[in-house]
């Protein structure tokens, strides 16, 4: 009971826990949508590999025509589309399609706040916080393809028109 009293009395676990919920929430609502849900869409075609600005990022929001949806995790971008019941609209983790969810991930934040308007070096982040988005950048790396590199301000863009779109290894975490 005590235990319960602690949990209840600190704002930060009352937060914590309102955040657990409302993700329960979409979760499961989501599920309920599609169940018994309308045939899956089609796979969008493979991307071709290209390094993107935060600006260009910004498009692939999944409110384009194709419904593309790219996030972007401690410098890579991965096509999250076929995640869309995380990413898409109104889905749990909405807030990180066409950004660089980095920031968010690490400091297990859904909050604007933690979603930069401008390039985001991820300096001021501690030991644990920076494991942890490596972590995540690992997750990504077997779950979606990846697309490019989030490019910092000034950054060119590579060239990978040489490179065989199956062909590419995967970025090796550093
Ligand atoms: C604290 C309450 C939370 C609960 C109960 C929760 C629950 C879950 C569950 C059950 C999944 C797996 C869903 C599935 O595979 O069907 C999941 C995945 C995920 N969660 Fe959470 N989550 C919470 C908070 C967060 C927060 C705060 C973040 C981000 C900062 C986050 C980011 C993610 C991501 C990125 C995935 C992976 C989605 C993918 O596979 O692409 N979660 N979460």
């Amino acid at each position: 009971m005590d235990f319960l009293k602690d949990v209840f009395t600190n704002p930060i676990n009352v937060g914590l826990l309102a955040m657990c919920g409302y993700v329960i929430y979409k979760i499961f609502k989501s599920r309920s949508q599609d169940d018994p849900g309308p045939p899956p869409e089609p796979e969008l075609p493979p991307m071709k590999k290209k390094d993107f600005t935060l600006e260009q990022l910004r498009e692939f929001d999944g409110m384009r025509e194709d419904g593309r949806i790219l996030i972007a995790v401690n410098g890579k971008i991965f096509d999250v589309t076929k995640g869309k019941k995380f990413y898409g609209i109104g889905a749990p983790y909405g807030v990180f399609a066409g950004k660089d969810a980095s920031r968010g991930l690490a400091t297990f934040s859904l909050n604007e706040e933690s979603i930069k308007d401008v390039y985001d070096d991820l300096s001021d982040l501690n030991k644990m916080q920076m494991n942890s988005v490596r972590e995540w950048e690992e997750q990504f790396n077997d779950k979606y393809p990846f697309v490019g590199r989030l490019l910092k301000p000034g950054q060119e863009p590579r060239d990978y028109s040489d490179t065989e779109d199956e062909s590419i290894e995967k970025p090796k975490l550093e």
